[in-house]
């Protein structure tokens, strides 16, 4: 390939393949038949390239590493696209530019043709793209890498747009990192000492877990409740928003460790790092650090992508109510759920009450959130962590019912019960 039997575009793939492994000392490649990449993305840079030589020139420049005037051919092996911008139903409720909604709606038509599919959402794995274990895989998006890794039992690095660039285009990934498997034991035991159940243990959990650990990998003990796919993703986001967490072992849950031994794959098992009351509080604390005023005006829910009984829930919550006036709340789920959304009436129930199911994005994402925005609430510790230093907005983080009630109300009144 690197020779260019395939053409120009799949030897530039493959050059920069061949450099990336060698910089990571990887013995090979390996091949892969599952990429999640962002090549529609947009940015001032990317418009310019489009500019000057339409989207070929881009995807030369900035996925390839590549600056000759090449033809992009179809997409070697299944190949999806991750969250990007916001798109047109976004359009009026923010100042995020037209120009960039335009220039994405092109690069769709674009890649789709090449054989991407546009999934647009961080939570590829909700919407159809499930990974099975042991799979070598070539994704990008923290949140999605550590769900790939951990609950999957996929093999991935956090790739970027480089690499999975050159891999749709040749079916490879260097072999190095969490595609061996001796880079997959644990490293650290996190002990929870009080019970971690609901949605809201789960972030905060997450966060104090990738604190800790950084970018260790970390197999979770102690007293955790049964976690179901919302818990599971927010759990994984957080770990690596406060860390860099890629993948994490929860023994009796995730496939590779039916037990805390086999999380270490026969080696000693360190002693635990304690998550009890102090902790739990000291984390509640922190992801609320930067709430002030208790006047909301902006709720933001579905971070990662929400899952289509998350959208019922919150249907469920607004049903035949009104939000406060001058408070917004948006509800981010991938376009395929949006659909579902829509067919079960969800949808309709979250507008009629003011509210907006959008795709595709985020306010983290798209740097951007209502105009006017100084206070927002959560339930993701994701989104809390990131969107004060974005947007320069306060944040509060608590569980759906307090989020709800501060879009019904205006007002937050959450706090840490327990
Ligand atoms: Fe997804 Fe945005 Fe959160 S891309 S993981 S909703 S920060």
């Amino acid at each position: 390939m690197r020779d260019g039997a395939d053409g120009p575009a799949v030897a530039a793939a493959m050059d920069l393949l061949v450099r990336y492994g060698e910089a990571l000392q990887a013995e090979r490649l390996v091949e892969t038949r599952n990429v999640a990449g962002t090549m529609t993305q947009p940015s001032p840079a990317k418009a310019q390239l489009v500019r000057e030589g339409g989207w070929a020139k881009a995807y030369a420049v900035i996925n390839l590493d590549c600056d000759d005037d090449i033809e992009i051919p179809r997409m070697r092996v299944p190949t999806c696209q991750l969250q990007h911008g916001f798109d047109g139903d976004a359009d009026g409720l923010t100042a995020y530019p037209k120009q960039s909604i335009e220039l994405q709606g092109d690069a769709e038509s674009y890649f789709s043709e090449r054989g991407v599919n546009i999934l647009a959402t961080c939570t590829p794995y909700q919407v159809g793209n499930l990974p099975v274990r042991g799979e070598h895989v070539a994704w990008m998006e923290s949140s999605a890498v550590v769900y790939a890794n951990s609950v999957l039992g996929a093999r991935t690095n956090c790739e970027g747009g480089a690499s999975t660039g050159a891999a749709g285009l040749t079916g490879r990934i260097p072999y190095w990192g969490l595609h061996l498997d001796e880079n997959r034991g644990a490293t650290h035991v996190v002990e929870a000492a009080v019970p971690v159940e609901s949605f809201r243990d789960w972030g905060m959990f997450g966060y104090f877990v990738g604190e800790r650990v950084l970018e260790a990998r970390p197999a979770v003990t102690g007293a955790l409740g049964q976690p179901d796919l919302a818990d599971l993703k927010h759990f994984g986001a957080a770990t690596a928003t406060s860390g860099g967490v890629e993948l994490f072992h929860m023994p009796g849950v995730t496939p590779e460790a039916p037990d805390l031994d086999s999380a270490f794959r026969g080696g000693s098992v360190p002693a635990p790092i304690r998550y009890g009351e102090r902790e739990r509080a000291e984390m509640y604390e922190l992801l609320n650090s930067n709430g002030t005023s208790t006047d909301v005006d902006f709720v933001l829910l579905g971070c990662p992508h929400a899952s289509l009984d998350q959208v019922a829930r919150i249907a469920e919550l607004l049903e035949g109510r009104r939000l406060a006036d001058g408070t917004e709340l948006w509800v981010m789920t991938p376009r395929a759920l949006r659909t579902m959304a829509d067919r079960n009436g969800y949808t309709r129930a979250i507008i009629r009450a003011g509210g907006h199911v959008l795709t595709d994005s985020c306010p983290a994402m798209s740097r951007a959130a209502p105009p006017g925005t100084r206070v927002f609430a959560t339930d993701s510790a994701k989104q809390a962590h990131y969107l004060p230093a974005i947007l320069g907005v306060e944040a509060w983080f608590g569980t759906l019912d307090e989020c709800i009630d501060a879009a019904l109300t205006g007002r937050w009144r959450g706090g840490l019960e327990r």
